[in-house]
């Protein structure tokens, strides 16, 4: 086998240990990608799979896309890496004009990370220095939620609510971190779109601002729509009653769209979908359509003002940053994207493609084992019923999907569905006839 042939099983899979994975079952048994284009995968099998979840949420706008491809191939021969920390090129300037047309409000300086956590784990500090610059160093605490996922360096653990990350960790976690319930009820069976009920969870961040003093808190964080753990949608009202406790303490509220930002709820963010406009807001994934690492934190001008003011011209003002913030091939990929958006359309398309794909998962619901449905835009959760322990059933049901061509990522027993924005309504039938398949073979091998 060549080097570069990555169509057949490696000489050994022993070397690499792979992330959130059971390498154990893997290794017995690997499934590994070969080829993508459009909305499809190969597998080393040969075997075509629809991509419903787009890979990680990440490639919306489908694989193998030429003009991305065409943009870090220029960008690489034209200048490969400046570094970021006091230099610059233009394309990061450029693209900052771009995405700040895109946020809302006046969320109009943009930072570059490398990824999702590492956005996260900068509107962290950035909150932090934001409160010093005005005075306020007594604001440590940061308020999370049940059920949310962040990323996985130590900030976004902290303020992320996975029982599993925080119990193999939690010796190593920020103090000072305390976390809402998750807004997910049990009347919400089989909701699609906003639950009419639970907006009195909101509360929850009164009451903690009650209890450790409103003035202490930093930053409240949550995902719009918790995304990794299935599509939890936030009920009627309830974002913009976070939204005023926060104001009422002056507590910064981030909205973490790594998942819901471009467009994966119909509009550019879901901010603007809810009508609720927080403070600051942390995106990855789609900014590059997945294919080379990105995080961006885009901050209100008056954060940015305040930060700068605070500092004597010349010093550094923030100091943090990365290597890899901003890099000309990043930065490359995510001009590409958008273009795409710009001449596509792209969130017009999601949000007309959305009630189709919508109507189509809660077709699912008569299946024995599927327990619960949820969905907003273009993205889903599917609760399958647990077997035995957690986790076993949605794994178990991941790879009776795999089977017969449909990928996607289950996280526990939950199978996360996020099509992509180019499907044509032949695409959303083919997920969703092939999800029916594999979930009722899982179910048929459970009886059997
Ligand atoms: C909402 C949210 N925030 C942060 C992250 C972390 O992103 P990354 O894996 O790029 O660090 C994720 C990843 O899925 C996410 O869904």
């Amino acid at each position: 086998m060549s080097s570069t042939d990555f169509s057949k099983i490696p000489n050994s899979l022993q070397e690499h240990w792979m992330p959130f994975t059971s390498n154990k079952d893997f290794k017995e048994n690997p499934r590994l990608i070969t080829g993508a284009k459009g909305v499809y995968l190969t597998n080393h099998k040969g075997k075509t799979m629809i991509d419903a979840s787009s890979g990680l949420f990440c490639n919306p706008f489908g694989h193998g896309r030429k003009e991305i491809t065409e943009a870090v191939a220029k960008q690489l021969e034209q200048l490969d890496y400046c570094q970021p920390f006091q230099q610059g090129f233009g394309g990061s300037f450029e693209l900052a004009t771009k995405i700040a047309r895109h946020t809302p409000g006046n969320l109009n300086r943009i930072f570059y990370t490398i990824c999702g956590s590492t956005a996260v784990e900068t509107a962290i500090k950035i909150s932090v220095a934001y409160h010093r610059a005005k005075g306020d160093s007594q604001r440590f605490r940061f308020i999370g939620r049940e059920r949310g996922y962040h990323g996985m360096n130590i900030g976004a653990i902290s303020v992320g609510g996975m029982v599993n990350n925080i119990k193999t960790f939690a010796s190593i976690l920020m103090p000072g971190v305390a976390h809402m319930r998750h807004t997910h009820l049990p009347e919400h069976k089989f909701v699609s779109g906003q639950p009419a009920t639970g907006i009195e969870l909101a509360d929850d961040l009164e009451r903690i601002a009650a209890n450790f003093g409103g003035e202490n808190i930093a930053a409240c964080i949550v995902e719009p729509i918790a995304g990794s753990t299935g599509t939890l949608v936030p009920p009627k009202g309830y974002l913009k009653r976070l939204r005023e406790i926060c104001d009422k303490h002056g507590i910064l509220l981030i909205f973490d769209e790594v998942i819901t930002g471009w467009g994966r709820t119909g509009s550019a963010f879901a901010s603007q979908e809810f009508g609720v406009t927080p403070d600051i807001i942390t995106m990855a994934k789609a900014t590059t359509n997945g294919v080379v690492p990105m995080g961006v934190v885009a901050c209100k001008e008056e954060i940015y003002d305040a930060v700068m003011d605070a500092s004597p011209k010349g010093a550094v003002e923030l100091f943090h940053g990365y290597t890899y913030s901003g890099i000309p091939v990043a930065v490359a990929a995510a001009l590409a994207v958008q273009d795409i958006i710009e001449k596509e359309d792209v969130f017009s398309r999601a949000k007309e493609m959305a009630p189709y794909f919508q109507k189509g998962l809660f077709t699912l619901q008569d299946i024995d084992v599927v327990e619960n449905i949820r969905g907003y835009g273009m993205m889903g959760g599917i609760d399958i019923k647990i077997n035995v322990k957690p986790g076993k059933a949605g794994f178990e049901c991941f790879k009776a999907c795999y089977e017969v061509g449909v990928n996607f990522k289950a996280t526990g027993d939950c199978l996360i569905i996020a099509p992509q924005f180019i499907c044509e309504k032949k695409h959303i039938d083919e997920i969703i006839d092939k999800l029916r398949t594999g979930i009722l073979n899982y179910s048929k091998n459970l009886k059997n």
